[in-house]
């Protein structure tokens, strides 16, 4: 949390020129969701989708589609190709999985075992734009 709420400061100071962007689903003045995305140092067109949360009970609702649909065209309009998403391999981030793996045209690209910790995974998973 501290580390997004000063990524999200930076982002809301610097504007385009910040190395993090940032996006929120809002209804209103309720943030709903959110994603935070940036381009790869030392890669041509290569992103990350850093983070994206969707607030408990508005999960499943297709607010993170949404999200990504977004940050898919945001980071293609910039001449970005290809955008890379990391997540954890704990039991807890099965739905995340699912997600990602229901998600059309997101592959899953490589699973490095043991990497958070003994028996916790890094999933890497791609979109090609
Ligand atoms: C992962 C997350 C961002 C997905 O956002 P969401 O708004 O709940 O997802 P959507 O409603 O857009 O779902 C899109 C698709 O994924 C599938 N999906 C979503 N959650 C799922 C789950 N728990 N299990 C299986 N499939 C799931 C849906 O079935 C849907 O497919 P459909 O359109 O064919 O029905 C959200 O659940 C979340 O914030 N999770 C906790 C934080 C987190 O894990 N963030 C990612 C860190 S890398």
């Amino acid at each position: 949390m501290d580390t997004i709420r000063e990524l999200w400061t930076e982002f809301v100071n610097k504007g385009e020129a910040s190395w993090y962007h940032f996006i929120a689903a809002r209804r209103g003045d309720e943030i709903l969701g959110f994603g935070c995305y940036g381009q790869r140092a030392l890669t041509e067109g290569t992103w990350d989708f850093y983070w994206m949360g969707v607030a408990q009970n508005m999960q499943g609702k297709g607010i993170g589609k949404l999200l990504m649909e977004f940050v898919k065209a945001s980071v293609k309009a910039r001449g970005g190709r290809l955008l890379l998403i990391e997540t954890a391999g704990k039991e807890e981030f099965e739905p995340t999985r699912q997600f990602y793996l229901r998600y059309p045209g997101c592959e899953l690209e490589a699973r490095i075992r043991d990497f958070y910790a003994v028996g916790d995974d890094l999933y890497v998973f791609t979109v090609r734009l």
